[in-house]
């Protein structure tokens, strides 16, 4: 599918993003290993997250479907998994196929975890070598970089793990294996990465012990490494009952659409406040933008709340490095977005994650913002983007990176002349509602 996006005149209104993507998927996930029901209120009815539902369910869980929003998880404890009579196909999603991989590393039967195009190209060598060490008989495609990947599940020991890059899918990968393990599991990571599994699993009653290192790197930096450790749980985990918040990965679009939009006021309700998730937010309010945070409460073990976000003059560029990456690491493509119209160099780097995304996010960003006469410069690690830049209309392409789609639906909602987003039907992987809302906050 295609999508002719114009440019507009204003965005106003009030609206409500989808559920969490990461939360719905550890929803799913973790009360079906529980003992007894859970009910998962607002539950993303996103590609994404179907999958992880699927998933579970070939591993034998009963998941009742109660309306659009809400599930029933009937779980029967820690060792109740069954061996998957076919393939699980876990589609786009790095977090299902990731977060799975720990699951049944230590299930006493066989498991095959396959994907889709995009996500059989992504590493996978990151899980295969923890949980290889912790004892489970795990291999992937061309030795162990891609999937499929192939488990036989063992009996796993507690490890120490130091990971190389800051990665949640990874951690949780490594703590869903420990719950499984003999003895205790620590992982370290160089900075702190999104932190739901341990607030969820914490809810859950399992044994979690965070601790912030911190080790001077140089003169100007502190390098901030965190440690997790998780000990098996003597007994079960007990089931949840929450209501997921909503993303602000997926409000992250509109929150830039309204600050670049002139005449633009908007209110996005109940949305997950989690600091590991909104470095963007403080990025925008160092640039200068005229973003409000109002009725901040916990809801379902996380930090929530609205934002007022209106049109926002005179931005400033500002460096993005370091322990941020992490915390805005899905928000790249729509911040290049808000780069082209800031007055300066906007510098982001220690981002080489992004290369492998559900796309290679630097890649795609530079070279459609480039269609669209952005003066960006490509770098291994980031990009450069010089600012402020007059967007001009273009076909650009997707990528089929629901992110990628929304970033340029965005850059061309303040571009001269229509943009054509080829394949932009990709955005159902997180937030099937994007186009609607967007064109309601338009009247
Ligand atoms: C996610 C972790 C991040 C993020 C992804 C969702 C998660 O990936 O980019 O969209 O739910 O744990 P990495 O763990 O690869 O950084």
């Amino acid at each position: 599918m295609e999508r002719m996006i114009k440019k507009i005149r204003h965005l106003r209104g009030e609206i409500t993003p989808p559920a969490d993507k990461s939360i719905s998927h550890r929803s799913v996930m973790f009360a079906s290993l529980a003992k007894g029901q859970s009910r998962i209120k607002n539950f993303l009815w996103a590609q994404d997250p179907i999958n992880s539902l699927n998933a579970m369910k070939s591993l034998g869980v009963e998941i009742e479907i109660m309306d659009s929003k809400e599930i029933i998880i009937n779980g029967k404890g820690l060792q109740s998994l069954k061996e998957p009579d076919n393939v699980i196909d876990c589609g786009n999603s790095g977090t299902t196929i990731r977060l799975l991989s720990g699951i049944v590393a230590g299930q006493p039967f066989l498991t095959v975890l396959t994907g889709d195009d995009s996500l059989r190209q992504r590493p996978m060598r990151r899980v295969i070598e923890p949980l290889r060490l912790m004892g489970s008989n795990i291999f992937g495609r061309l030795n162990d970089r891609f999937p499929p990947l192939v488990v036989k599940g063992n009996y796993l020991k507690g490890i120490k793990y130091i990971m190389p890059v800051a990665s949640a899918q990874v951690k949780s990968a490594i703590l869903l294996a420990g719950i499984y393990a003999n003895g205790e599991t620590e992982v370290i990571e160089p900075h702190k990465s999104r932190d739901h599994t341990e607030r969820m699993l914490k809810n859950m009653g399992a044994e979690i012990q965070l601790n912030a290192i911190t080790k001077k790197a140089s003169k100007e930096h502190n390098n901030e490494a965190y440690s997790i450790k998780i000990k098996p749980p003597q007994d079960e985990l007990s089931s949840i009952d929450m209501t997921i918040p909503n993303d602000f990965s997926s409000a992250a679009f509109f929150i830039a659409g309204a600050c670049l939009v002139p005449g633009s006021e908007i209110l996005i309700k109940n949305v997950g406040l989690n600091p590991t998730r909104t470095g963007f937010l403080d990025v925008l309010m160092q640039m200068g933008a005229n973003i409000e945070i109002l009725n901040v409460k916990q809801q379902g073990g996380e930090p929530v709340g609205d934002i007022v976000c209106k049109t926002s003059n005179k931005l400033k560029a500002v460096t993005v490095q370091g322990s941020l990456i992490p915390r805005l690491i899905d928000e790249f493509p729509v911040l290049c977005v808000m780069a082209t119209q800031t007055d300066g160099k906007t510098i982001i780097k220690d981002a080489k994650e992004l290369r492998v995304k559900e796309s290679d996010r630097i890649k795609a960003m530079v070279t459609e913002l480039k269609k669209m006469g952005t003066p960006i410069e490509e770098f291994e690690d980031g990009v450069i983007i010089n600012g402020p830049c007059k967007l001009r209309g273009a076909e650009v392409y997707s990528y089929k990176d629901h992110r990628i789609a929304m970033a340029l639906t965005i850059a061309g909602l303040i571009a001269e002349r229509p943009t054509l987003i080829k394949e932009a039907q990709c955005v159902d992987i997180s937030f099937p509602q994007f186009y609607e809302l967007l064109e309601m906050l338009q009247k």
